[in-house]
């Protein structure tokens, strides 16, 4: 499709100082020398502020960027999104024509358009509030015949509803983007014959639809309201550093605390049993005679001696329990020793 500039263009272009500040911005986000990079959102906001893109507005971008007029040109005339010629003050309606929307109906949406737009495309209407134009398949084929309108998809159309659309934008309404004809998103038009335990609710939007009526900007141009987003991403790299390097000390004061805790310390153990009467300590699940030894050796006898160990003790038992590392833990001894305790006592009382 051939796409050429307009025959009217206006004499000059220039941003407003909020976009300018805007683009300079776009411009720090790629690196020195590579400033062209930005041209796409660039182009974009220059027609944003004039609801096409002019001839003058691509040499400022040009310029701006330090690119040759006609690289700028190459851009805006390989991309459908870029507006050659003045659009409607509310709407440009762009009709797929590509294959499967052709096949769908897209001829009557066009007619709908020559009918109540203007017969020609790329035309503004009498009122100078809509345009329209065939454009290249704009990938919702499962939903032809479609046509992008503002920002947002409408999908499964008939020619009465393109007409009831453009009735409900003439009269200020936005009406609600996404397919026309009740589907949720592209299943089957006999319904949902896949997955049907996830059948969304009767009255559910699919995300994009849901998304776009939460933004609310299907027909809306930037107009100087929005809270400018400058360079959120400036000093991003140095924050990641210190971020990393806090990151590096939390985890040596975490691994010198674990370290320490492993090295914990030795309990206080007897050098023989109470009245020669050593408690049971295989009682405790997960100990057996060859624990009970190496207690023992450890001078350890009784369950509240187990009762009462500390954290750093537990680590130190753990730890120097040859062949037995971290039962303590494990088997939560200290848990079970208490109990002990406390059980003994009842009966005791
Ligand atoms: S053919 Fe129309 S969206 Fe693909």
């Amino acid at each position: 499709m051939l796409r050429r500039l307009s025959p009217i263009q206006p004499d000059s272009f220039e941003f407003t100082p909020a976009n300018l500040d805007w683009a300079r911005a776009q411009m720090t986000k790629y690196p020195e020398g590579r400033q062209q990079s930005a041209v796409i959102p660039i182009l974009w906001r220059a027609q944003e502020q004039e609801g096409w893109l002019t001839r003058p507005a691509m040499e400022y971008v040009a310029d701006l960027l330090g690119m040759a007029y006609m690289r700028v040109l190459e851009v805006a005339t390989f991309y459908f999104m870029f507006q050659l010629y003045p659009v409607g003050s509310v709407a440009n309606i762009q009709i797929c024509g590509t294959t499967t929307c052709m096949i769908c109906g897209a001829e009557d949406l066009i007619r709908v358009c020559r009918e109540k737009i203007s017969p020609a495309p790329h035309t503004l209407s009498d009122d100078g509030r809509f345009s329209w134009e065939e454009v290249e398949c704009l990938g919702a084929c499962a939903n032809a015949p479609m046509a992008q309108i503002g920002k947002d998809f409408y999908e499964d159309l008939t020619a009465e509803k393109l007409a009831e659309l453009i009735d409900a934008m003439v009269a200020g309404q936005v009406p609600r983007p996404g397919p026309q004809d009740g589907r949720f998103s592209s299943e089957a038009k006999t319904g949902q014959n896949a997955l049907t335990n996830l059948l969304p609710p009767v009255e559910a939007a699919n995300a994009s639809v849901t998304l776009a009526l939460e933004i609310g900007d299907t027909l809306k141009r930037i107009d100087g309201t929005e809270v400018p987003i400058l360079t959120p991403w400036l000093g991003k790299t140095e924050r990641a550093e210190v971020a990393r390097e806090e990151k590096i000390i939390v985890a040596d004061t975490a691994a010198a605390a674990a370290e320490a805790l492993a090295e914990g310390r030795k309990p206080e153990g007897l050098a023989a049993p109470r009245d020669g009467r050593p408690d049971d300590l295989k009682e405790i699940n997960g100990v057996g005679p060859k624990l009970e030894q190496l207690l023992h050796q450890l001078g350890v006898y009784h369950f509240d001696q187990i009762a009462g160990w500390a954290s750093d003790e537990i680590a130190w038992v753990d730890a120097n329990l040859e062949g037995f590392h971290g039962r303590v833990t494990r088997d939560e001894w200290v848990r079970q020793a208490q109990q002990f305790v406390r059980e003994r006592k009842g009966t005791a009382n």
